[in-house]
């Protein structure tokens, strides 16, 4: 599948280590298109902004992520890697998408009503309009994959919404963006504590970055939450334990997968062995991307190089976009 004139754009933002959910959701997708189609891949770190105001770590942030998406397999020669804010046209789509955003819409997003809740003292214009921004940054480019986790699932319908919105107000520029995932479903990457899922952010214990020392790694699969065992064969898996043999099947083989299953169905299960092999697979995958992760993130001007190429790359896109709004919307006068 896959045609190298279908475009594919995505985002991360730069407030926190990359984690193992990030991995799943989202970059593994990406280092699969890059061979399969046009890819943009940006930092969101205007996006960060509607959070952590405070910038003091912005730059070691946005030179980490950069890093970790180039050691997990990203190529910078194949795919546009960028910062969002090197590309200011994203600004001038932006603002004119805020004119067909209602403000009842966006008051009902979920990450806003979350956001707002957890920062009561910082319910800024700009995190109300993050899903618009996020529109501003795939439609720039006339995305028509977005490679995400379950996460970001209604932004990329409020997305649709409003391409489709400027589409029928200005007329046909946009093409529908869908949320992607090489699955049949969109990913979510459970928590370890059984709550949620993995956050740059949040609960950091529970969490498993693609930054944590082996000692890290082992430590907190082992203290990731179980219980005694189940006690009749063929027993339901509580949410918890589900979790485990869901994060299992993201870096064990089969066969280890499938001895603890029929452990689980058989009433033998040992969660303390379980876990120590899960610990150890997880050393296995993150071990090789925090290495090589690290010595990107020392290469400070390999990593300028990157971004000033990815502006560039993306930019052209953005130029030509940008183009067709303005004359759709009837901003030329002569
Ligand atoms: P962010 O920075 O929160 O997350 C980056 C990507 O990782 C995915 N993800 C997960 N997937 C599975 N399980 C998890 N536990 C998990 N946690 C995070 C997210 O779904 C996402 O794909 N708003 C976006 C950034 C953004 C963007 C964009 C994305 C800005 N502009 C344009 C796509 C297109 C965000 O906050 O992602």
């Amino acid at each position: 599948m896959g045609k190298k004139n279908e475009i594919v754009m995505s985002g991360i933002r730069p407030t926190g280590y990359l984690h193992l959910g990030n991995y799943f959701g989202a970059v593994k997708n990406y280092v699969r298109m890059q061979d399969e189609f046009e890819c943009y891949f940006m930092v969101a770190d205007l996006h960060s902004l509607t959070t952590h105001p405070d910038t003091k770590e912005l730059k070691a942030n946005v030179h980490r992520v950069l890093s970790e998406n180039i050691a997990c397999g990203l190529d910078p020669d194949k795919v546009a890697l960028y910062c969002q804010s090197h590309v200011y046209e994203t600004s001038e789509l932006y603002l004119y998408l805020n004119m067909m955003a209602y403000k009842g819409e966006l008051e009902k997003t979920v990450t806003f009503k979350d956001k707002a809740r957890q920062h009561p003292d910082n319910v800024n214009a700009g995190l109300l309009t993050y899903p618009v921004l996020q529109t501003a940054d795939i439609i720039l480019h006339r995305a028509l994959y977005v490679p995400v986790g379950k996460d970001q699932e209604q932004h990329l319908e409020m997305a649709r919404n409003f391409a489709n919105r400027f589409n029928h107000r200005y007329g046909e520029v946009f093409p529908e963006p869908q949320a992607f995932n090489y699955g049949s479903e969109l990913v979510k990457v459970p928590s370890l504590d059984g709550a949620g899922k993995m956050s740059k952010s949040e609960n950091q214990f529970a969490t498993l970055y693609l930054s944590d020392d082996d000692d890290m790694i082992r430590k907190k699969v082992m203290k990731a939450k179980t219980d005694s065992g189940p006690t009749e064969p063929g027993s339901v898996k509580p949410d918890y334990i589900e979790n485990i043999f869901l994060l299992m099947k993201l870096v064990s083989t089969d066969e280890v997968i499938q001895k603890f299953e029929e452990d689980f169905n058989k009433c033998t299960i040992r969660y303390g062995d379980m876990k120590k092999q899960l610990g150890e697979d997880m050393v296995r995958f993150i071990a090789p991307i925090r290495e090589k992760a690290e010595s990107i993130r020392n290469d400070e001007t390999y990593l300028k190089g990157v971004m000033e190429k990815g502006a560039e790359k993306a930019r052209k896109s953005a130029r030509a976009t940008m183009e067709l709004v303005r004359e759709a919307i009837g901003l030329k006068y002569f």
